[in-house]
């Protein structure tokens, strides 16, 4: 019986955006060390363009090539219905959708405003449902954009209310550029909850200015359960500039672990994917170097 669900998005959040390229064989083995160590969910990979995110235009292969652990779902990020049918026929346990709050975000990002882009994932999620599939959705630039500045508390309850009522099973509300103070997420998830129930809500952090850990205790008191998290702090988007790491599994974990919340992960093993991680970086910096 776990407390808390933490999400493992380091596969997909982190490895697109690493500069050097990393083999499909690592990523294939970072995912198959964090199945081992007994997280619910992994991102694996996002079936997006490959003209956009060349780091994932492996996804077939490593959905492919992944060895899958009963009880684990392996999750793709799907930007349209070209996505929805590529993860489906690489046999994805679930999808995710991905909406921005930020109207100068979602221009960057996906190309289309915030309304084409709920308009879009319309067909996605009915597509899902009759095929079984559960679908998550993501509000990015929650708080902050990079290139817009604060957002409104309004605006990121509006997208979530749209992805909660078009049928997605969690909403993961996102601090995309790491930028978050907890005085802001607060007022944020404050205004989300007004209209969505935390338990249909996670808390999805990047950890730029150091307020990850604190965004979470924010959340854990107004009562999400769900929490995003990358080994080894990985992570970042392409399309948003600033955006570094994730919050760091290990931590979250450790605070967790510290709070007596349970999580299910197993510590020791999460720490043979950070090392193969750490092993990954090593390589790309040396590559990037020659
Ligand atoms: P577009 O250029 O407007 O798309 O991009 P299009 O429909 O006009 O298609 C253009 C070309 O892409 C066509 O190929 C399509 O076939 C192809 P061409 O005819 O030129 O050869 N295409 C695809 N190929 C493979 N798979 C697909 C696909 N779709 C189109 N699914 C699009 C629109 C949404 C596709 C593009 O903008 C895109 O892929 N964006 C994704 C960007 C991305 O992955 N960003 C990072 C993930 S989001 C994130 O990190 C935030 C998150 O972590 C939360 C947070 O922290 O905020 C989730
Ligand atoms: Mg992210």
């Amino acid at each position: 019986m776990t407390d808390v669900r933490i999400f493992e998005v380091g596969p997909r959040d982190g490895l697109q955006n690493e500069k050097g390229r990393i083999p499909t064989r690592d990523k294939i083995a970072l995912i198959d060390l964090l199945s081992a160590a007994g997280f619910p969910a992994i991102e694996a990979t996002s079936f997006v363009s490959p003209k956009w995110v060349p780091q994932l235009a492996d996804a077939d292969e490593v959905m492919n090539g992944i060895h899958r652990e009963p009880g684990v779902s392996y999750a793709v990020l799907t930007p349209n219905m070209k996505g929805f049918e590529r993860a489906v026929a690489a046999g994805a346990s679930e999808v995710a959708v991905f909406a921005s709050a930020s109207e100068a975000f979602s221009l960057k990002n996906i190309n289309c405003t915030i309304a084409e882009s709920i308009a879009r994932f319309a067909p996605l999620i009915e597509a899902a449902s009759a095929a079984d599939l559960p679908v998550r959705g993501y509000v990015s630039c929650a708080v902050e954009c990079p290139y817009s500045g604060p957002v409104d508390p309004g605006a990121a309850r509006e997208v979530a209310v749209a992805l909660h009522e078009m049928g997605c099973y969690e909403i993961s509300l996102a601090d995309t550029i790491g930028r978050a103070t907890p005085e802001a997420t607060r007022a944020m998830l404050q205004s989300v909850i007004a209209s969505v129930p935390p338990d249909r809500l996670a808390g999805h952090f990047h950890d730029t200015g150091g307020t990850a850990l604190r965004n979470v205790a924010v959340a854990l008191e107004l009562g999400l359960r769900s929490f995003d998290s990358a080994v080894g702090g990985l992570g970042g988007c392409p399309y948003a500039p600033g955006a570094k790491g994730n919050l760091s599994t290990g931590a979250l974990l450790d605070v967790l672990d510290g709070m007596g919340v349970a999580t299910g992960i197993d510590r020791d093993r999460l720490a043979l994917a950070e090392e193969h991680v750490a092993g990954l970086a090593a390589a790309t910096r040396e590559e990037a170097e020659r």
